[in-house]
C-alpha cells in the first residue's frame, strides 16, 4: 500500500509541475518525510521520499522518487568533509537508500533531507528567479516578504547548500521559505498543503509585486526597424534562415531545431535592452545546461534581406566560437571534462523569433523554453532593478562539472538516425507509411507529407507526438506546395536531411487506352513530383552543409518491359534515371541519392486496393486476395514483399553502412531476374 505521504507528495508535485509559472518544465524537486515499518527490524523507521534526477514534477510518479532513510542522510554531516569536496557526498546517497528500485537521488537531495520540515519543495518560478537575479535581491526579498521569506546568497546546489539552508530555518522559525540567490526558491512544511501553499505564496507574492512595480519597458525603449515582421513574412524568413541558423548550430556536431515566434521572444529582442542582456547570459544553472552560457543574438534590423543576414551570421558564428573557446579556456582546470562544443544552442533573429537546438527534437524545444523562462526572469529583474545573473566562473563549475558529465556519460547511445531530419511524400499510406515508422524507430525526425492533411497527421499520430513526427498536406505535383512542404520540414525540426520520393499512384492500361490525362497525371506526380520536392530541398541540404539522402521509390517496373502499363513504367523509368543524375550533381555536397525497385508490394498499398490490383488479377487469372500468394510464387525467393522491406533498404540506403554508396538502386523484389541490374 503506498503511504500517505508519498500519495500526498505525488499529488502536490503534479500540481506545482503542470503550472510553468511555477517551474520550468523537469526543473525543480519535492520532497516528503514519513514512516514505514523497516522490513528487516519490524520497526518503524523514518523515510524521506525526494524527486530523484531527471523526470519532470508535473508527471511525478513514485518510480520517479530516491527514497533514503533520514536517520543515514542525517549522520553524513558527522563524515561531511567541508565544501571542497562535497560531491562526494552524492555517492554517499547511495548508501542511506531504502530498499531498491527507485530513482537516482539528485545533487539537491541534501536540502530535502537536511531542512528540519516534513514537506519540502525547491522550485525554479521565473517570479522568484527574477527576485534572486536582480542586483539588490537580497535587500528586495526583505522589501517583499518582510521576514516570511529568507535570501540565501548564491552556491552551487549540492551539500553545502543544503546545510545553509536547515540553519536558515532553524535560525528564522517564522519563515516560510527563502529566495536562493541567482537561482530559485525554496519552501517547506508542517504538512503537505501548508508547504504548497508557502511555494504559491513565494510565487505569486513575486509576481505580484513585479506587476505592481516593474517600469514600463523592462526590455528598454522600442528599438526602430526590431518591431516583429507580419506572420507571413516572419515565418517565410525563417524557413529561408533555418538551414544556415542549423548549420552554425551543428557545426561541432548534428543538431534538431525547434522554431517559437512567440511574441515575448520577439518583444524581447525589439528592445534597446537585448543585446546587454543576453549578453549577460542566463542564471539558474537548469537553464544554462540547455541553452549554454548565453545565445547567439543577430545583430541586423528584422527587414534584412536573406542574403545580408546569412553573411553576419557567418561573422558572429565564428566570434562566437572564439568567445566560447576563450570562456572555457579562461576557467578549465587540468580535471574539467573536454570542451563540449563551441556552437550555439540558442539563436536569436530580431523580427522573426527564435531557434533552440539539441540532440533530439524535445531537448531542442525545452532549450527554446528555457531561454523563454530567461527572458521572463530578465524582464521581472530589469523591471524592478538590474538583471546581475551569477558569474561566469560559477557558470562554468556548473556547465562542466564531474558530476554533470557523469550524468551525461551515463546516456544511452543515440539511435542510428538520431538527429536526422526526414521528410517522406505519399507517407499516409502503404510504402510510405512504413518508412516513416522505421525512420522514427531508427531515431530520426519525420514530417509525412500527403494529399490530405487529416490523413498524414493521423499516421504521425501513430508514430508518437509532435517531437517525433508531424503530418502535412502536400500535393507533389504543385510547385508552391512542394516549397511549403519543404519549409514546413524546417520550421518543425530546424532542417533536413533525408527525403524520400514515394507519392505515387498507378494506373495499368494499354497504350490505345492511355488518355493524355492518365499519362499526365502519372507523369506529374512522380517524374515532375519528385523533381519539384528534389529541387527544393537540395536548396536546404546544400545551404545546411550537413549532407543528406535523397532515396527516389522507384519501381521494378522502371527496368522491366511488360503490357498496359506505358504510362506508369515510363515515369517510373525517369524517376530512376533523376536518381543517377542528381547523384552526379549532389555528390559534391556530400548529398547521396540512391534508388529502391519494390515489387508487388499487395499488404497495405492503397495503389492496390484501388483498383490496380483487381486489374493485376485479372490479368493473372486469380482472386484479388491471392495476388500476394501470387507475386510471390513467381519471385526466385518465393517470399511475398511487405510495406517494412521496402522501409528496411530506406534505412540501410540512409545509414552510416552505406556512407559510400550512391547512384543504387536496390531491387526489394524477392527476387525477379527480368529486373536484374546490369
Ligand atoms: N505497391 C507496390 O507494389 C509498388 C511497387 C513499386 C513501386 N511502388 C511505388 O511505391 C510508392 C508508394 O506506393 P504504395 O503502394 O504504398 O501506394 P499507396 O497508394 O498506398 O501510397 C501512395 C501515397 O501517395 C499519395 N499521393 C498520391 N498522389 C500524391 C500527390 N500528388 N502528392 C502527395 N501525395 C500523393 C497517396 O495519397 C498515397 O497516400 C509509389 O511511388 C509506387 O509507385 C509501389
Ligand atoms: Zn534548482
Amino acid at each position: 500500500m503506498t503511504n500517505q505521504a508519498v500519495t500526498e507528495l505525488i499529488t502536490r508535485s503534479n500540481r506545482l509541475g503542470s503550472d510553468p509559472k511555477n517551474t520550468n518544465y523537469a526543473g525543480g524537486n519535492t520532497s516528503a518525510k514519513g514512516t514505514e515499518i523497516d522490513p528487516v527490524t519490524g520497526e518503524p523507521v523514518e523515510l524521506v521520499w525526494v524527486k530523484g534526477s531527471g523526470g519532470d514534477l508535473g508527471t511525478l510518479t513514485a518510480s520517479g522518487l530516491a527514497v533514503l532513510r533520514l536517520d543515514r542522510m542525517r549522520q553524513l554531516v558527522n563524515v561531511y568533509p567541508g565544501v571542497e569536496r562535497e560531491d562526494e557526498m552524492v555517492a554517499a546517497f547511495d548508501y542511506c537508500l531504502h530498499g531498491k528500485g527507485g530513482a537516482a537521488p539528485s545533487i539537491d537531495t541534501a536540502m530535502h533531507g537536511l531542512v528540519d520540515a516534513p514537506h519540502v519543495d525547491h522550485l525554479h518560478p521565473d517570479s522568484g528567479i527574477a527576485v534572486a537575479t536582480a542586483v539588490d535581491g537580497e535587500e528586495l526579498t526583505a522589501k517583499i516578504f518582510g521576514d516570511r521569506v529568507v535570501w540565501v546568497p548564491w552556491r552551487r546546489p549540492g551539500f553545502q547548500l543544503g546545510l545553509d539552508i536547515a540553519k536558515i530555518k532553524a535560525d528564522n522559525p517564522q519563515a516560510i521559505g527563502c529566495i536562493l540567490g541567482g537561482h530559485g526558491i525554496t519552501a517547506w512544511g508542517e504538512t503537505s498543503e501548508e508547504c504548497e501553499a508557502n511555494s504559491l505564496e513565494i510565487i505569486r507574492t513575486a509576481e505580484a509585486y513585479i506587476a505592481d512595480h516593474s517600469k514600463s519597458e523592462p526590455f528598454g525603449a522600442m528599438l526602430d526597424g526590431y518591431a516583429a515582421l507580419p506572420d507571413d513574412e516572419r515565418r517565410a524568413k525563417a524557413a529561408a534562415l533555418a538551414p544556415t541558423l542549423r548549420s552554425i548550430a551543428s557545426f561541432d556536431k548534428p543538431m534538431v531545431g525547434h522554431f517559437t515566434d512567440d511574441e515575448r521572444v520577439l518583444e524581447f529582442l525589439s528592445g534597446g535592452e537585448h543585446p546587454r542582456l543576453a549578453e549577460l547570459g542566463t542564471s539558474c544553472p537548469d537553464h544554462f545546461l540547455r541553452t549554454k552560457v548565453k545565445p547567439l543574438v543577430l545583430d541586423l534590423r528584422a527587414d534584412a534581406s536573406v542574403e545580408d543576414c546569412i553573411a553576419r551570421l557567418a561573422e558572429l558564428h565564428e566570434a562566437y566560437r572564439a568567445d566560447y573557446q576563450a570562456y572555457y579556456e579562461r576557467h578549465a582546470t587540468p580535471d574539467s571534462p573536454a570542451i563540449r562544443g563551441a556552437d550555439p544552442l540558442i539563436i536569436l533573429v530580431p523580427g522573426v523569433g527564435m531557434f533552440s537546438y539539441g540532440k533530439d527534437k524535445q531537448t531542442a524545444r525545452v532549450a527554446g523554453e528555457f531561454y523563454l523562462n530567461a527572458i521572463n526572469v530578465m524582464r521581472g529583474a530589469e523591471g524592478l532593478s538590474t538583471y546581475q545573473p551569477i558569474d561566469e566562473s560559477e557558470k562554468f563549475k556548473i556547465e562542466y562539472w564531474a558530476l554533470e558529465e557523469a550524468k551525461l556519460k551515463r546516456m544511452p547511445k543515440p539511435k542510428a538516425l538520431a538527429t536526422r531530419i526526414a521528410l517522406v511524400t505519399g507517407a499516409a499510406s502503404g510504402i510510405g507509411k512504413a518508412i516513416a515508422v522505421r525512420l522514427a524507430a531508427e531515431g530520426a525526425c519525420v514530417v509525412i507529407a500527403d494529399l490530405d492533411a487529416g490523413k498524414a497527421q493521423a499516421a504521425a499520430a501513430e508514430i508518437g507526438n509532435t517531437d517525433a513526427a508531424v503530418g502535412i498536406a502536400a500535393d507533389v505535383t504543385d510547385e508552391t506546395a512542394v516549397q511549403a512542404a519543404v519549409d514546413a520540414t524546417l520550421l518543425a525540426f530546424g532542417g533536413i536531411d533525408i527525403v524520400i520520393n514515394n507519392a505515387g499512384l498507378s494506373l495499368s492500361k494499354a497504350l490505345l487506352d492511355t488518355s493524355v490525362a492518365d499519362w499526365d497525371l502519372q507523369h506529374n506526380v512522380m517524374a515532375k513530383g519528385s523533381f519539384l520536392v528534389s529541387r527544393a530541398a537540395a536548396k536546404a541540404l546544400i545551404e545546411q552543409k550537413l549532407g543528406g539522402d535523397i532515396v527516389y521509390i522507384s519501381s521494378k517496373n522502371s527496368l522491366f518491359a511488360g503490357p498496359n502499363n506505358i504510362a506508369y513504367s515510363a515515369t517510373k523509368a525517369d524517376q530512376a534515371h533523376q536518381v543517377r543524375l542528381l547523384a552526379a550533381e549532389l555528390g559534391e555536397y556530400g548529398v547521396k541519392v540512391n534508388g529502391i525497385n519494390p515489387d508487388g508490394v499487395v499488404r497495405g498499398s492503397g495503389i492496390f486496393a484501388g483498383g490496380w490490383g483487381a486489374k493485376r488479377a485479372a490479368v493473372y487469372g486469380v482472386p484479388e486476395e491471392e495476388l500476394g500468394k501470387y507475386y510471390a510464387s513467381r519471385t526466385l525467393l518465393k517470399r511475398e514483399v511487405l510495406p517494412e522491406n521496402v522501409a528496411n533498404a530506406v534505412f540501410v540506403l540512409c545509414s552510416e553502412d552505406l556512407s559510400h554508396t550512391t547512384g543504387l538502386h536496390i531491387p526489394v523484389d524477392a527476387g525477379v531476374a527480368a529486373a536484374f541490374l546490369r
